[in-house]
């Protein structure tokens, strides 16, 4: 059966397993080649810059070409179809697709028309499995084990698909998961089951061991919903002072893209010493390796 990855709920035990170590394998620098000859296309209906290019990065660094459709110079534009679009590239036989979408449950549609494995970059506030893994590989190679540690996701977690994926992971993993939000932008309550929900960072920070820090989604709510940028900093940002509630090692991760100055603060994102953000970047192209490696390998 062919290999789709939509979400992280759509993954065997055996196959997170088998995707995080073969990202370890990558990660330190070993390289099978297994995607020689192939061919990947990259379906990117949304911006993006880390997803996008540390996809087209794995598939090259393992011997893949690479064919960007970018939704915004194709025939979308004029008026053709998605389920057109989609049976058109399928007829010249990726080995793979990767997409990002606007559209909720994009990856399940693409999957019943693309003949080969379809990877989500990310869909709606809905998945972004990649995401998430590579978030659970940059934890792991700072803690080793994760089993039992406490992560707190604050700020924009109804719109955000990085956070479902994340908890997803995390809960995989056997983590315990705070999650920080004003009311407007907490889950609703059938979401994020078994974490502990706080509207305010003094409570939610205490006893964490790491922190994961989300921009606000404007693009995804009606203007006005939220405050202005400042007022969100004074309650919400991720300062020096705050991450002293978490615990003395605790350690900071952020998606990307930031917006400095009102989720995060330069001193925070920036520190050397507890700031896995640039890390969370380079790991991308590991964990996008090991999948790519795993979907059309296997
Ligand atoms: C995010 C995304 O596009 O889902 N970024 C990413 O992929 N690293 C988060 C965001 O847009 O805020």
């Amino acid at each position: 059966m062919t290999f789709h990855l939509p979400d992280i709920n759509s993954l065997t035990d055996d196959a997170l397993h088998a995707i995080l170590d073969k990202a370890r394998f990558y990660a330190e620098g070993n390289n099978d080649k297994s995607l020689n000859d192939k061919i990947i296309f990259n379906i990117f209906m949304e911006d993006s810059t880390r997803t996008r290019m540390s996809f087209e990065v794995a598939a090259k660094r393992l011997g893949a070409e690479v064919i960007n459709f970018t939704a915004k110079t194709s025939s979308l534009n004029k008026n053709e179809s998605h389920a057109d679009t989609f049976a058109t590239l399928n007829a010249y036989h990726p080995d793979a697709v990767v997409l990002r979408s606007a559209e909720y449950n994009a990856p399940r549609f693409a999957m019943t028309m693309f003949d080969c494995p379809v990877i989500n970059a990310g869909d709606s506030f809905r998945a972004h499995p990649t995401q998430a893994l590579l978030d659970a590989l940059t934890l792991q190679n700072h803690f080793g084990d994760v089993t039992g540690k406490t992560i707190a996701i604050c700020g924009d977690i109804a719109h955000s698909r990085v956070a479902r994926s994340a908890y997803d992971v995390f809960d995989r993993l056997g983590m315990n998961v705070h999650i920080i939000a004003p009311e407007l932008l907490m889950p609703k309550a059938s979401e994020f089951e078994k974490a502990r929900r706080f509207t305010d960072m003094d409570s939610g920070l205490k006893n964490i061991d790491a922190v994961m820090m989300l921009r606000i989604q404007k693009e995804r709510m009606t203007e006005g919903v939220i405050g202005t940028d400042i007022d969100f900093f004074i309650e919400y940002g991720l300062t020096q002072d705050r991450l002293k509630i978490c615990y003395p090692d605790a350690v900071v991760l952020h998606p990307g893209p930031m917006n400095r100055g009102v989720e995060i603060a330069d001193d925070v994102a920036d520190d050397p010493y507890k700031s896995l953000i640039l890390k969370q970047v380079e790991n991308g192209v590991p964990i996008r390796m090991a999948v790519l490696d795993y979907a059309v390998t296997r």
